[in-house]
C-alpha cells in the first residue's frame, strides 16, 4: 500500500491509499508511529465506515457521518466516491499533496488538497468539488472540506471557546465519551457563540499530545466532532453551515470549500496554543511589525454619535500628548448618523457635522503627529438612508417574510455582484479621497433572513457573502497596503483564521471593563496571538467581575495585546494624563516582545494572581494582575534556558538571576507599578 508522508516542523502527517479510498495512517510524533490496528469490521459496516478516510460522502459511507451530502437531479442521494488510481501526487518538496476522488454515479469529482509548512506544526486542508455532469444540477447539502481523524480516542476531551456578545472566548471543556458535539453559526458571520476552533486530548490525559482543528471561515459554519464508540480516532470535520445553506453545482461548475487547519503539539494544551500563535504570526499575518499595530486612540466611548470637529481635535490633542499613534474616528461621522437609527450606507461626511468635509479633521490629526483612521460598516444599511431608498432590493429578504431590523439595520446582500461593486467603490473612494491609513471594519448584526428567492444560487448566500467580504478585505490589502485594517463585528463576532489572514488586528469584544476583558483575553490567547488582539483602555465598568482596579491595571490589560485608548481623556486631570503618557511609553518599550515573543499564561484571571509571560530571545516581559491585598509574590517563569542569566532593569539593588532560579523559585513581583498589577521586564545578559 503506497504511503505519502508530509513533514511539519516536528510531526508527520501520513496518508495511504487503501481499498476504501485515501486514509490517514499517522498524525503526530514520528517516533510514536504504530502500525494501524487491523479494523475489525462487522457486517454492519462497509470498508469506508471502518476506515479513517480523509474525506468521504454519504453513499460511500453508510453507518458513519460523512463530509459530503450530495443530491442528484434524478432524485438519487449520495455518491460512491473512490480514489482515482495514480492520482495522488506529492508536491512542494514533501509539503503538499493532491489527490482525486471520483463518484461516477453522481457525476462528482473531488480534489483533495493537503499543505503543510516545514516551519510549523499545522496542516492545511481543503477540497475542490466539481460537477462532471453534462446535465442537471448537483445540490450539495453538506460541503465540508476535510475530516481529521484525531488519534486520541476512544472519545476525547474537547476544549472550545464559547461566548455571547461581550462574553466572547470563554473556555469550556467537554468530556465526550461517545457521540457528536456540534458547534457553529447560522448568523452569516463567525458569531460570538462559538469560535471555529477545538482542541482534543485523550480522556485520560494521554502522553501530552494535543490536537487542534480550526475552520478558516467567516460566514455561517458548522464543525462536527464525532466520537464513534470504541474507535481510536475522533473525527473532526467542518465547513459551511449545512442547516441554512446549500451549494448548487451546475454542469462543469466547481466549489472550493473553506480551508481547515489541523495543529499538533507534543506539549499539551499550552503547547497547542503556542503552535496556533506561531502559525498565525508566521504564516497568516502579513507581518508583526509596529506599522500595522499602532497605539490607537478611538473616540467611540468618548463621543458615541456626537462627532464634532472641534471636540475631536480637542481629543486628538490629549491623545497625541499621551502617545497615541493613530486617531480613529468611530461611528457617527457620516451622513445622517445622529443615532444608530439612520445613515448606514451613506458613506459621506455628514454635512452638518463636517461642513468642509473630513479634510479639516484629518489635517488636524496629521498635524498632531498621528495617523488618521475611520470606522466603516460596509455590509449594513439603515432603512433610513439614501442608499436603501435608492436600492431597496439590495438587502437580504426571505420572500414575503417581513424584513426585520436588528440594531435598526438590514444587511446588504454582498452576493449580488452590483452590491459588492458598490462596496468596493465606496472603500476605494474613501481611501483615495482622504489620508486614511487605519480602517476599522465593523458588522453589527446577524443575518436573520439570508437568501435570494428566485435565484437558484440564492441558498448559498452565506458562502457568497463571505467570499465577497474576503475579496473586499483582500482588495484593501492589495490596493491600499499602507492601510491597517482592524476587523470587528460588534466586538468579537467575526474572529477566525480567515479573518486573521486578511486583517492586521481584531477587536475581540465590546467588553472593556478591565477584569471582564482580562478573562476574555485569557480565552482569546488560547487560540489566537497577542499581535492581533486590539485592546483599549476605557473608563467603562465591569459587569461580571467587579473587584476594584487601579488605572494602571486597565493599562496593563491593554498592554497584553495591541494597546489602544478608548477613554475620554478630556475627563482625565493632569496627573492622569501624565500617568497615561508614562504607561504608553512603557508599553512601547515592551511591545515588540509582547507581539512576537512566546506566550505563556500563568493561572487564571480569577486567581489571586494571574500573569502572562512573553519570552523573546533577549527579553522576557511578565504582565501581572492581582486581587486586592494579594501582596508580593513570585511567579515561576516558563521555557527559560536554566543557564541563561537575566537582569531586571531599573530594579535596585540590580539583581542577576539565572533561568533555573527564575523557573523554580520564580521572579519576585514587587507591585511597584500599582498594588494590583505590575510589569516585570528581564533582559538577558549575554
Ligand atoms: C460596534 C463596535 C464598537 C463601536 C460600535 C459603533 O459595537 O464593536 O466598537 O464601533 O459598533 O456603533
Amino acid at each position: 500500500m503506497t504511503e505519502w508522508e508530509l513533514r511539519t516542523a516536528r510531526s508527520v502527517y501520513v496518508v495511504a491509499e487503501s481499498e476504501a479510498g485515501l486514509e490517514l495512517r499517522h498524525w503526530g510524533d514520528p517516533a510514536r508511529r504504530r502500525e494501524p490496528p487491523v479494523a475489525r469490521r462487522s457486517p454492519f459496516e462497509s470498508p469506508a465506515d471502518a476506515a479513517p478516510l480523509e474525506l468521504t460522502a454519504a453513499g460511500t459511507r453508510h453507518a458513519q457521518v460523512s463530509e459530503l451530502l450530495v443530491q442528484g437531479p434524478d432524485g438519487v442521494d449520495g455518491a460512491l466516491l473512490g480514489l482515482v488510481p495514480g492520482s495522488v501526487a506529492a508536491e512542494g518538496d514533501g509539503t503538499a499533496l493532491r489527490a482525486l476522488l471520483r463518484a461516477a454515479d453522481a457525476g462528482l469529482e473531488v480534489e483533495l488538497h493537503v499543505r503543510t509548512s516545514a516551519a510549523h506544526d499545522v496542516v492545511e486542508r481543503w477540497a475542490v468539488l466539481r460537477s462532471v455532469r453534462t446535465t442537471g444540477d448537483l445540490q450539495l447539502t453538506r460541503a465540508f472540506g476535510a475530516a481529521w481523524n484525531v488519534p486520541v480516542g476512544p472519545g476525547a476531551r474537547v476544549a472550545q471557546l464559547v461566548g455571547a456578545w461581550s462574553r466572547e472566548f470563554t473556555p469550556v471543556e467537554t468530556d465526550l465519551a461517545a457521540g457528536q458535539l456540534v458547534i457553529g453559526s447560522r448568523q452569516g458571520i463567525t458569531s460570538h457563540l462559538h469560535s471555529p476552533v477545538v482542541a482534543l486530548t485523550p480522556r485520560d490525559g494521554g502522553g501530552g499530545e494535543a490536537y487542534g482543528v480550526a475552520l478558516a471561515w467567516s460566514g455561517s459554519w458548522r464543525m462536527l466532532i464525532d466520537a464513534v464508540p470504541f474507535r481510536e480516532v475522533v473525527r473532526v470535520s467542518g465547513g459551511p453551515d449545512d442547516e441554512t445553506g446549500v451549494v448548487t453545482l451546475a454542469p462543469g461548475q466547481e466549489f472550493e470549500t473553506p480551508h481547515l487547519l489541523g495543529a499538533w503539539s507534543p506539549d499539551g494544551m499550552a503547547g497547542l496554543a503556542r503552535t496556533w500563535r506561531a502559525y498565525q504570526r508566521g504564516v497568516l499575518a502579513r507581518g508583526t511589525g509596529v506599522e500595522h499595530r499602532p497605539v490607537v486612540y478611538n473616540s467611540w466611548y468618548a463621543t458615541r454619535f456626537d462627532v464634532r470637529v472641534e471636540h475631536q481635535l480637542a481629543l486628538a490633542d490629549v491623545a497625541a500628548g499621551v502617545g497615541a499613534e493613530v486617531f480613529v474616528v468611530d461611528d457617527g461621522w457620516f451622513t445622517g448618523r445622529t443615532s444608530d437609527r439612520a445613515g448606514l450606507g451613506d458613506w459621506y461626511a455628514d454635512r452638518e457635522k463636517f461642513p468642509d468635509g473630513l479634510a479639516p479633521l484629518a489635517k488636524g490629526v496629521l498635524e498632531r503627529g498621528m495617523r488618521f483612521g475611520l470606522w466603516v460598516e460596509p455590509e449594513a444599511v439603515n432603512p433610513d438612508s439614501d442608499l436603501y431608498r435608492a436600492h431597496p432590493g439590495w438587502v437580504y429578504r426571505a420572500g414575503e417574510r417581513p424584513l426585520t431590523t436588528m440594531r435598526n439595520q438590514y444587511v446588504l446582500d454582498l452576493g449580488r455582484p452590483e452590491v459588492e461593486e458598490w462596496a468596493a467603490g465606496t472603500l476605494r473612494r474613501l481611501l483615495t479621497e482622504h489620508p486614511i491609513t487605519y480602517l476599522k471594519w465593523d458588522m453589527n448584526r446577524a443575518v436573520s433572513d439570508g437568501g435570494r428567492p428566485g435565484d437558484p444560487r440564492g441558498r448559498a448566500w452565506s458562502v457568497q457573502h463571505t467570499r465577497a467580504y474576503h475579496r473586499l478585505m483582500a482588495l484593501l490589502r492589495e490596493e491600499f497596503p499602507h492601510v491597517t485594517v482592524e476587523a470587528c463585528a460588534g466586538g468579537g463576532g467575526r474572529v477566525d483564521n480567515a479573518v486573521l489572514a486578511l486583517s492586521d488586528v481584531v477587536w475581540p469584544s465590546d467588553e472593556t471593563g478591565p477584569r471582564d476583558r482580562l478573562a476574555i483575553q485569557h480565552g482569546f490567547l488560547s487560540a489566537y496571538p497577542p499581535s492581533v488582539m486590539s485592546s483599549w483602555v476605557t473608563d467603562e465598568p465591569d459587569r461580571l467581575d467587579t473587584a476594584p482596579v487601579s488605572a494602571e491595571f486597565r493599562f496593563v490589560v491593554a498592554m497584553a495585546g495591541v494597546l489602544g485608548i478608548g477613554a475620554d481623556p478630556l475627563a482625565w486631570d493632569a496627573a492622569a494624563r501624565t500617568r497615561a503618557r508614562e504607561l504608553v511609553a512603557l508599553y512601547r518599550e515592551v511591545r515588540e516582545v509582547v507581539h512576537t515573543g512566546v506566550v505563556t499564561r500563568h493561572g487564571d484571571p480569577r486567581d489571586a494572581v494571574y500573569a502572562v509571560q512573553y519570552t523573546g530571545p533577549d527579553r522576557v516581559v511578565l504582565l501581572v494582575w492581582a486581587r486586592p491585598g494579594a501582596g508580593p509574590v513570585r511567579v515561576p517563569l516558563a521555557g527559560l534556558d536554566p543557564a541563561a542569566r537575566y537582569r531586571v532593569p531599573g530594579r535596585i539593588p540590580s539583581e542577576v538571576l539565572d533561568g533555573g532560579e527564575l523557573s523554580e523559585a520564580g521572579v519576585p513581583v514587587p507591585f511597584t507599578l500599582a498594588a494590583d498589577c505590575d510589569v516585570v521586564v528581564l533582559d538577558r545578559v549575554r
